[in-house]
């Protein structure tokens, strides 16, 4: 097996998702959990945790070698870290805005390229990025309209309607924890500047929907998700796709085997 020993950085929804799968694996044990302060670090997020494993700075951390790093905490940790942790590892990160960053992108092609490590870019809140990949040389168009309550999208009060429309690249910038969806449909599709993207607020909802609309030489495809906010960035379904994720990386497989 490769992947023997896994980083896990962020004790979040996703980071705790991930935590129990390594730990359920039998095959990698969790080196460390890093979170952003031992002791600010809430106690329903590292409830279940092993308090050995807890790690509040991030030197400590990167000191222990692991094969795998799983970021789940921002935007701004996966940019910071990520060519660190490539030096020396594989590297998965849910924060894929981060991606929108042209040094962000630039630096962690370098790593992987210096020192032989890959970077996983998970699904996440959506399916079906294979699709994206595999057509991009004919894929013309695609738009993003992510719809959720303002106050998840950072608003003080509940208002409705766009709140924004631009490029994937803006989108990222603007919403860093709401639209991974669209930086991950960017990176596997036809990239940040090419992608639309839509956000938009809807009061008295808990659901989060985001509405894919693609049109190629020759096909289309309108396809939607919807989950229900498990009360910050992340729906219902996420937490059971990272670990999914995770598992399918430690084994090395694809989907039919995991
Ligand atoms: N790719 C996708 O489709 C997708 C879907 C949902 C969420 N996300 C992203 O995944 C990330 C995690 O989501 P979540 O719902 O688990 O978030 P969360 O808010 O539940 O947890 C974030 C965790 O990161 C930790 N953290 C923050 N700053 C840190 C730092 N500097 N060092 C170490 N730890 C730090 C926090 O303490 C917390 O444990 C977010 O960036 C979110 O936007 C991606």
């Amino acid at each position: 097996m490769k992947y023997r020993k896994v980083g896990i950085i962020g004790a979040g929804l996703i980071g705790r998702s991930v935590y129990n799968e390594v730990c359920r694996s039998e095959v990698a044990e969790v080196a460390y959990v890093l979170v952003s302060g031992k002791k600010s670090a809430s106690h329903r997020e590292v409830e279940g945790i092993d308090p050995a494993l807890l790690v509040s700075d991030l030197d400590e951390a990167m000191a222990q070698p692991v094969d795998l790093v799983v970021e789940a905490a921002h935007a701004d940790v996966l940019a910071a870290v990520a060519p660190r942790v490539l030096a020396s590892s594989d590297l998965c990160g849910f924060s894929c805005s981060a991606f929108a960053r042209p040094d962000v992108e630039r630096a962690v092609a370098e790593s992987c390229r210096a020192n032989g490590t890959q970077f996983f870019l998970p699904h996440g809140a959506i399916l079906g990025l294979d699709g994206f990949v595999d057509g991009r040389d004919c894929i013309e168009d695609v738009t993003i309209t992510t719809t959720k309550r303002a106050t998840g999208l950072g608003f003080e009060s509940d208002i409705s309607g766009v709140v924004f429309e631009g490029s994937a690249r803006e989108a990222c910038q603007k919403f860093p924890r709401n639209v991974n969806v669209h930086a991950a449909i960017a990176i596997a599709g036809i990239g940040f500047d090419r992608t639309k993207s839509i956000v938009a607020a809807k009061p008295d909802t808990e659901e989060m929907r985001h509405r894919i609309q693609v049109s190629g030489q020759g096909f289309a495809w309108d396809f939607s998700v919807t989950s229900r906010s498990l009360g910050g960035v992340t729906g219902a379904y996420t937490p059971k796709s990272a670990a999914g994720s995770v598992r399918r990386i430690l084994v090395s497989s694809g989907i039919v085997n995991s």
